[in-house]
């Protein structure tokens, strides 16, 4: 049931520097799609994603969206262009949650097709086009696995050997509460690229990847005060750095919002230390299944969705030499497209407007000082 209604589409999700995402609902003869630029394409499913390539940074770009229901016209402005080329390219996924049976509140929300295949099948489409994208990396930022049973973590060994690079896996709770340690010990080293220790230092051309453990065994909590000394030492270099962990930081002593992520004053000291450490450093994390962008103490702080619920997201980072750059792609499938736009109806319809955030909250740049 949805009491809120869903917002109108066709309408943009996403951009990078020289293009541009839109997606549309319900729209049975499907849609066409124009630029003044002489870009034009037609597309014969009902739900679906696509992307305007060659715009030119910066500028705003009038895409015309022609469908059963009339026309619109989107405005897309593209992000602003880092200096260069990409000097690496790495995508990120959280909250694949890998044998998740149902969504919503009550887990009631399925799909009617692909029933509990729906997150997998998100999953494998976002990392075919991260790949495809030209991701160099695949970070997995935990929640990979629902119920952390053998049939998921085997579908995960076959999703990460379909990648010809590097995978890395983060803890999520999901991995970490009740009995489910004991078998992400056993599945981790095998599945993941590198170290399982808490805090992974991987460094790429112009960046650093700090991959950080926020999880606590047996529980849904998060904390970084066991691994705060380490993780400052991790980001204490000359070269910008990316923390990429599970839970969330709230530096209120309580949580503000379902679910509970790492909250207080070790947020607080984390994030002082780590301004005082290094001006360049920016967090990203899942958990929340939703978008959004802050900074606190200098350090800008991003949350990503997942790309199994709605709106059902990868996120793709391009590093170059004064900056990084963020942007979070909706799963281009149609079926993921259909799937996304059912879950969209969990919390009355509210989920539609609270999980995508805004733009801003996908899709910018980080410019280093
Ligand atoms: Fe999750
Ligand atoms: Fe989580």
């Amino acid at each position: 049931m949805r009491l809120v209604p869903a917002p109108a589409t066709p309408a943009l999700f996403g951009v990078d520097a020289t293009s541009a995402q839109l997606y549309w609902n319900a729209q049975p003869g499907g849609v066409t799609v124009e630029t003044l630029a002489g870009h034009s394409a037609t597309y014969d499913d009902a739900f679906g994603v696509a992307v305007v390539e060659g715009l030119a940074p910066g500028k705003d770009h009038a895409i015309v969206v022609r469908s059963g229901s009339g026309e619109r016209v989107l405005n897309a402005h593209t992000l602003p262009a880092l200096e260069g080329p990409p000097l690496y390219r790495f995508a990120t996924m959280n909250d694949l949650h890998i044998g998740a049976q149902g969504f919503g509140a009550t887990k009631r929300i399925r799909d009617p097709q692909m029933g509990s295949e729906a997150w997998l099948h998100c999953a494998q489409r976002g990392l075919e086009t991260a790949l495809a994208w030209g991701a160099q990396a695949i970070v997995l930022k935990g929640d990979i696995v629902h119920r952390a049973e053998e049939p998921e973590w085997e579908a995960l060994e076959e999703l990460v050997a379909s990648a010809d690079v590097p995978v890395y896996l983060l803890r999520g709770n999901h991995e970490a509460y009740a009995e489910r340690p004991k078998a992400t010990e056993r599945w981790f080293p095998q599945l993941a690229e590198g170290s399982t220790a808490p805090v992974q230092v991987v460094d790429v051309p112009s960046l650093r990847l700090v991959l950080a453990d926020t999880t606590v065994a047996g529980t849904h909590t998060g904390s970084v005060a066991a691994i705060a000394d380490e993780l400052l030492g991790a980001v204490d270099t000359p070269t910008p750095v990316m923390v990429l962990h599970h839970h969330h930081l709230g530096e209120l002593p309580f949580p503000t919002h379902y679910p509970k992520g790492i909250h207080g004053r070790d947020v607080t000291r984390l994030l002082r230390e780590v301004r005082k450490a290094n001006p360049n450093v920016m967090f990203a994390s899942g958990h929340t299944h939703r978008h959004r962008r802050r900074t606190r103490h200098g350090v800008t702080l991003a949350e990503l969705g997942s790309p199994g619920d709605h709106p059902g997201t990868w996120c793709g980072y391009s590093v170059h030499s004064n900056g990084i750059s963020q942007s979070a792609w909706r799963i281009d499938d149609p079926a993921a497209a259909q799937w996304s736009h059912r879950a969209s109806r969990a919390l009355l319809g509210a989920w539609a407007y609270w999980a995508p955030g805004r733009l801003e909250d996908r899709c910018f740049n980080v410019q280093w000082r």
